[in-house]
């Protein structure tokens, strides 16, 4: 029988005997027709050339990270702006805005394990009154940069295989939060085979089904490319990606000032930028931006020696202080240029975790208790020392960081909510509004602002705002 990728039964029997997986065949006779076809379409899209050298590098060896010798903090755009003009990077910002030449990208392939939570994180609840949900915070910081600039800014959503149907029927469900269909743009992320952490093998999820994993968001960069957004782009004329991930709702998704900056600085090549926030202490589990081989690049939490989170400058602040909040500018051209000597490829990064698989002894789903797997992702930020020259702006935690990311504790549904109520409060207080704080500041009230009432204090100047808030009451703007 021929089958879309044109390959037959047999002709897959010898590519995976060749690369030792005939394993994933071993329940085929048991699968109806339907099942059987999509099975020998899932093994035509896995690279089982590559196996042997990921096995080797990634399960056999544990291949380890090497910290660049010669490690430097990477230089940043100060909040304070005291030596550069921020109007006049705002002004750039906003020109290319009127001009059309930006759109929003949002990476939502993740599969939020961390969270608990089943279903496309950008369906969870994100805002601290009324529970509305990831997308729609993003979307409504689309919505009001549309009406501020009298521009379409486009949308380009990154799913992964696991997420796509039910994102797009999010979307369709809540009529595009306001925004006109068909400038809001899915496609969905590659995946990568999980291996066994044992032997390298693949594993199978069904009997009928290669258990595999998203290819990290570093996979945005290729699917980007072969899903045709950026033709799409290049036939809008959009020049720039504003990047954010799908799990912060405080995220300015279009914000002026970095996109003029990421345009217009001296030192920008205009390719990728970044924004930071100064890290809360030294454990916090995020990316730090530092400069090796005149390079900026991200070393991720895991990989940052102990000495080198902990090292202090002579005034006492951390050295290696810039944390990164995961969002970017990226330029169309960057894009075009990674991709066009064929396959791009960003290094992989190992994380061993618990895969459910069929037992081929037995036929049954064996639930791990432990990790027995490997799964291998790209990282996107491992783009930026492909760029010439790549800057970085600091930005205000309070202003713009609030990931959910786990159940509790920190980064979780709850710190949202306060880190959202926070800055809330300090928009109101600097409008005048007595906001009520307990003993040890914090705020006794839950707010909740929406970008399409403001973007910062000043654009509350337009409303009119009660003197006070009442203690233990809800606010929603
Ligand atoms: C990430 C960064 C970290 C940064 C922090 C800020 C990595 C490895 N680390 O941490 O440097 O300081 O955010 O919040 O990214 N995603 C996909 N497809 C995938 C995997 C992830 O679209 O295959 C998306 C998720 O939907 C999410 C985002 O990428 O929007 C973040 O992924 P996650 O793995 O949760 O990163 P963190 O470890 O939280």
């Amino acid at each position: 029988m021929e089958l879309k990728s044109g390959l037959t039964l047999s002709e897959t029997r010898t590519r995976l005997r060749s690369a030792g997986q005939e394993h994933l065949l071993h329940f085929y006779a048991e699968l109806d027709p339907h099942a059987q076809r999509a099975l020998i379409e899932q093994i035509a899209t896995i690279e089982l050339e590559r196996l042997p050298r990921l096995i080797d590098q990634y399960v056999r060896h544990k291949q380890p990270f090497t910290l660049p010798t010669r490690l430097e903090p990477a230089p940043y755009y100060a909040r304070d702006a005291r030596s550069w003009n921020r109007d006049q990077y705002r002004a750039k910002g906003e020109e290319l805005l009127r001009a059309g030449k930006i759109a929003a990208f949002t990476v939502a392939g993740g599969q939020g394990t961390r969270l608990g939570f089943d279903g496309p994180k950008g369906t969870y609840f994100g805002t601290a009154v009324t529970r509305k949900p990831l997308f729609r915070c993003l979307a409504e910081w689309i919505l009001s940069a549309h009406h501020r600039f009298q521009k379409t800014i486009p949308w380009y959503i990154m799913t992964s295989p696991l997420n796509h149907a039910e994102t797009v029927a999010f979307f369709q469900h809540h009529a595009y939060f306001g925004l006109s269909e068909r400038d809001v743009m899915f496609f969905s992320q590659g995946v990568l085979p999980s291996l066994d952490l044992k032997t390298g093998n693949l594993l199978l999820s069904e009997k009928g089904m290669v258990a595999t994993n998203p290819d990290g968001h570093g996979g945005s960069l290729r699917a980007l490319w072969t899903s045709g957004a950026i033709d799409d782009m290049k036939r809008r004329g959009v020049e720039h990606l504003s990047y954010v991930q799908i799990d912060n709702p405080l995220a300015r998704v279009i914000d002026p000032v970095f996109i003029g900056l990421h345009a217009a600085a001296p030192d920008s090549s205009a390719e990728m930028s970044s924004k930071m926030v100064a890290k809360s202490d030294p454990a916090e589990k995020v990316g730090v931006f530092c400069r090796a081989d005149a390079k900026t690049q991200v070393i991720e939490y895991s990989d940052l020696p102990r000495e080198k989170m902990e090292e202090r400058d002579p005034s006492g602040n951390l050295r290696f202080n810039a944390g990164s909040i995961a969002i970017h500018m990226i330029s169309v051209d960057f894009v075009s240029r990674l991709n066009a000597g064929g396959e791009l490829s960003l290094p992989l990064h190992r994380a061993e975790k618990k895969v459910p698989f069929v037992d081929p002894a037995t036929g049954n789903t064996v639930q791990p208790t432990a990790p027995n797997a490997v799964k291998l992702e790209a990282f996107v930020f491992d783009a930026l020392p492909l760029c010439r020259s790549s800057i970085v702006y600091e930005t205000d935690r309070i202003d713009e960081f609030a990931p959910i990311k786990n159940a509790d504790g920190n980064d979780s549904p709850a710190t949202c909510r306060d880190i959202q109520t926070e800055r809330a409060a300090r928009w109101l207080e600097a409008r005048g509004v007595l906001v009520p704080r307990s003993a040890v500041g914090k705020p006794e009230c839950t707010i909740e602002i929406s970008p399409l009432t403001a973007w910062d204090a000043q654009d509350l100047s337009r409303l009119t705002l009660p003197p006070a808030i009442p203690p233990n009451s809800e606010l929603t703007l």
